[in-house]
């Protein structure tokens, strides 16, 4: 069967699933304080729903799935999701999570096949963790990071770790040398994210911090930072330097979008395809399985929903205005 692919000759490969809206977490550019108004449960995908859908994607060549949220973990049968995606052959399974129920559950994660790891952490200190998350944490993500480190997630092994730092002016933006401290000692990647709007998250051009901004304060430091190689449809542009045992990534979303290698699609945790993260254009995979659709139908929506993805996004002053979802209903 033919690949995914767009109408500028983007193949689809990569699958972000999100497990449910739900969050352990409350961070300031995710969610409004007040919460989001969460879809009733039946309306998410059950297990055997998320089983086929990842069935029927990896039939025409999607050969990685990011799990994602919400907070992926607070699902109950997140273990199981695993393990039956584990089972499909996929060339990488992968998880973002906020790591607060992580460590308890890695073990099993790992012996379902999960291969990359992502901990989404944006400060190293507990007081800016609980403004930035509403919530204490921080001891048991750093708790988690180290349980991993001693499973075998590390950037130079089979498996891989790395960490999602969103960077925010007048928040983090100060905290970028010891990240990246922090990434010489140690085998992972750290990944300064620029901030991107959705709905509710009151996204403002002022709290940005932009990707050069955030290398110039490393390179001040540390001197300059070594281009590393990476793929085609990768978000991060990544560095090093010479003696680290980690590096650092800049996923630049607004000052330097990396839309022309797109290779994305998303599901979201209520079953709504979505072919950019950004725009209201969905079309809901979960209806058209409740409603009796055939394997080669759900592959036809998919089809036509890609024939329509535009060339790139529109640029952050066009999408702070442009309806969407709430991130947290996205899962990023
Ligand atoms: P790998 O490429 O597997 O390392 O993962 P990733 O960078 O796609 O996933 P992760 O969940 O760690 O996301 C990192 C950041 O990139 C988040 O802020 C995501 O919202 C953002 N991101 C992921 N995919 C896209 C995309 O297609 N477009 C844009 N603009 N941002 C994206
Ligand atoms: N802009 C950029 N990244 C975001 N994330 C969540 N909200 C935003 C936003 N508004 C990040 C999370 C997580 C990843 C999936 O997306 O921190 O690491
Ligand atoms: Fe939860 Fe992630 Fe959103 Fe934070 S960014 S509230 S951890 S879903």
């Amino acid at each position: 069967m033919s690949p995914l692919t767009d109408s500028f000759g983007r193949r689809h490969t990569t699958l972000r699933l999100g497990l449910t809206e739900r969050c352990n977490l409350r961070c300031v550019y995710c969610m409004p304080a007040e919460g989001v108004p969460l879809t009733p449960t039946r309306q998410m995908l059950s297990t055997d729903e998320i089983e086929r859908l990842a069935r029927v994607l990896a039939e025409v060549g999607v050969d990685k799935i990011r799990l994602t949220g919400g907070e992926p973990l607070v699902r109950k049968d997140a273990v199981e999701v695993a393990e039956r995606l584990g089972r499909l052959g996929l060339r990488s399974l992968a998880l973002t999570t906020n790591g607060l129920l992580l460590e308890d559950r890695l073990p099993d994660l790992r012996a379902a096949g999960l291969t990359d790891l992502t901990l989404s952490l944006d400060t190293l200190r507990a007081d800016r963790f609980e403004a930035v998350t509403r919530r204490p944490g921080l001891d048991r993500v750093l708790s988690a990071l180290d349980a991993a480190l001693r499973l075998g997630y590390r950037i130079d092994g089979p498996r891989s770790l790395k960490v999602n730092v969103v960077a925010l002016r007048g928040v983090n933006e100060d905290e970028a040398v010891d990240f990246a401290d922090w990434a010489a000692r140690e085998p992972i990647e750290v990944r300064f994210i620029e901030v991107m709007p959705f709905d509710g998250n009151g996204w403002d051009r002022s709290e940005l911090v932009p990707y050069a901004e955030t290398r110039a304060r490393i390179e001040d430091v540390h001197g300059p930072l070594d281009a590393l190689d990476d793929g085609p449809h990768s978000t991060a542009r990544t560095f090093s330097r010479p003696g680290w045992r980690g590096r650092v990534g800049f996923v630049a979303s607004m000052t330097v979008p990396f839309c022309a290698g797109c290779n994305r699609l998303r599901v979201t945790a209520d079953g709504a395809l979505k072919v950019c993260l950004f725009g209201a254009r969905e079309v809901s995979l979960r209806d058209a399985m409740r409603g009796g659709a055939t394997d080669a139908d759900l592959l036809e929506l998919v089809r036509r929903s890609l024939a329509g993805k535009a060339r790139a996004h529109a640029g952050m002053d066009v999408l702070a205005a442009t309806e969407n979802r709430p991130m947290i209903t996205i899962g990023g």
